[in-house]
């Protein structure tokens, strides 16, 4: 916390303990009466009246047990910058609680660290840790079993954007992907954008205009080759997907592919190393592996 907001969180709890205090010791002080009385305070509702008598001495006394009470807390468990006499902090509770995890959940890791993928995948309780950390970590995007969703690849089929080895899963979870498909609607104009897209139906057998289609061929050659390749099988490394199979990340009607085209995608999958150690992140992968190797 900067030197502001620690002055600033001392100066507020300050001025509220000494402001109870002294409002309290002034309302005793204006007191008239020390003790109790029958004398009333002149004013009457609807024919009650009121005793002009001093606070109850164990209600004042609570207030002044609530100021003690702060002070010694104060000084028990600190405030901002300085700590107390315990030493407390809510970060120090934090790491504490974090290196206690990795002491207890070590040796369970340690059983696996040296184990590639590979052997893994012959290791149930191993693979079992992965699916739970799977859906921890991952299940919000590509599903609790992992078949994906619009946008998010399904990762228990055998098409990959990126590959399906081992060590490429592993790269993929650790430095994350973006997937970058350029937006063709400025360059191709609407009725290419419609020429193009029958083309890509055509490379899937889906059915498609001929005319459209042969037309769309040339543009494609022209454009869109260097990521997806010349028969279109796409490019792994560069996440491009193969066009020539039944398998769509945004849809394969007309109008997903030739939205697609038009204005791009750009699919980001998070890097997950400032998240997960590197042993957690090979039991994820085997998970993953796991799915499409069986
Ligand atoms: C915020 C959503 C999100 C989360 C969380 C997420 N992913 Fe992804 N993941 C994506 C997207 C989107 C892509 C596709 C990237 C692209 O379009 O280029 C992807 C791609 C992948 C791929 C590449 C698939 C291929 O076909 O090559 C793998 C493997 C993968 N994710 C595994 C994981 C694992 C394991 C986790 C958990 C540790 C995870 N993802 C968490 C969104 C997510
Ligand atoms: C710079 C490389 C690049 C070029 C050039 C490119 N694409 Fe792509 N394309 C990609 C990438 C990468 C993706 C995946 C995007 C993602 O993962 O979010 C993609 C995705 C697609 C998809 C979606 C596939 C699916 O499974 O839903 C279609 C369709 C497509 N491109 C068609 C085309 C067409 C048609 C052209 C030429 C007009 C073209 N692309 C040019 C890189 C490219």
């Amino acid at each position: 916390m900067s030197p502001f907001w620690n002055a600033w969180v001392w100066t507020i709890t300050l001025v509220v303990i000494l402001g109870c205090t002294l409002l309290l010791l002034a309302t005793r002080r204006s007191e008239p009466h020390k003790e109790a009385t029958e004398e009333t305070l002149g004013h009457t509702f609807d024919g009650i009246e009121e005793y002009d008598n001093p606070l109850p001495s164990w209600w004042f006394q609570m207030f002044v047990g609530t100021v003690i009470f702060a002070v010694a807390y104060l000084g028990l468990y600190g405030l901002a910058n300085v700590k107390g006499f315990y030493g407390w902090s809510s970060v120090g509770q934090y790491e504490e609680e974090m290196a206690h995890a990795e002491e207890v959940y070590k040796p369970v890791f340690a059983k696996y660290a040296s184990l590639s993928i590979e052997d893994l995948q012959g290791k149930p309780d191993g693979l079992k840790i992965g699916q739970r950390m799977f859906a921890n970590n991952c299940a919000v995007c590509h599903g609790g079993t992992g078949a994906g969703a619009h946008g998010f690849p399904n990762l228990t089929d055998n098409d990959w954007l990126y590959g399906g080895a081992p060590a490429t899963i592993q790269q993929t979870i650790t430095e994350g992907r973006q997937g970058a498909m350029p937006a063709w609607g400025p360059v191709l104009g609407e009725e290419g954008v419609r020429d193009v897209t029958s083309y890509i139906l055509s490379l899937s057998g889906a059915e498609h205009d001929a005319d459209m289609a042969a037309r769309g061929q040339q543009q494609f050659q022209a454009l869109c080759t260097a990521c997806h390749g010349a028969d279109g099988k796409g490019t792994q490394a560069l996440g491009a997907p193969n066009l020539t199979d039944n398998t769509w990340l945004y849809g394969g009607s007309f109008e997903q592919i030739s939205h697609t085209i038009r204005t791009g995608r750009n699919g980001v999958m998070p890097a997950h190393k400032a998240l997960l150690s590197d042993d957690k992140i090979k039991l994820i992968a085997a998970y993953v592996y796991s799915l499409s190797n069986k």
